[in-house]
């Protein structure tokens, strides 16, 4: 088991997963039909993934532009809890454009339904989602992804961009933190 911090690391994904998941998942993506397509990675979680994912999709034939926004949920602790508002917005015009929200995780779903509410509002043409991981069972609003790159247990996750108190952001691979 990976020791990153003095902490034993129990993987759940490692790269080769991911990176078998990811080309599979911009085939899907690919063969959806997005035109003049806008990624938006959502920070910080999602920057890893999103990474790697956009190469995918250059191998898939498309040619993405990318943007970034950040969010936040009101609130502290590893649950997110309630409000979600914008902390740093995108710079492109989304209207009548087709757009591609990628995150980390869907949980409760309030995160991406804020985020594929606002581009509604600013008049995309077409809002997909692509998330690594999703957590069946945990959403508190409506709320489904397009592209979901694996379905995950429900336990708290680290590595691949995501963190526990800032920390693991950078471990090549999904694991959960085990003592
Ligand atoms: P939601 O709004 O509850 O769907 O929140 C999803 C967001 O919470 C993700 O984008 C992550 O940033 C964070 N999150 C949820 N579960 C985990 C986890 O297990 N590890 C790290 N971050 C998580
Ligand atoms: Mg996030």
């Amino acid at each position: 088991m990976p020791v990153v911090r003095g902490r034993n690391i129990r993987v759940l994904y490692d790269i080769a997963d991911i990176d078998a998941r990811n080309r599979e998942l911009s085939a899907e993506i690919a063969a959806s039909g997005y035109e003049n397509l806008l990624v938006i990675s959502i920070l910080k979680g999602s920057f890893v993934f999103a990474a790697d994912l956009i190469r995918a999709l250059h191998d898939s034939g498309l040619e993405p532009e990318v943007e970034f926004i950040s969010l936040s949920s009101y609130g502290a602790g590893s649950a997110s809890s309630g409000q979600v508002r914008v902390v740093k917005d995108i710079e492109s015009d989304v209207a009548g454009r087709d757009v591609l929200l990628i995150d980390d995780i869907l949980e409760s779903g309030r995160t991406l339904a804020f985020a594929r509410q606002l581009m509604v509002e600013r008049g995309a043409r077409r809002v997909g989602v692509a998330v690594l991981l999703e957590k069946p069972g945990k959403r508190a609003i409506e709320m489904e992804a397009d592209h979901v790159g694996f379905v995950c247990p429900d336990l708290f996750v680290v590595g691949y961009g995501m963190d526990a108190a800032h920390a693991f952001r950078e471990l090549p691979f999904v694991g959960v933190v085990e003592d």
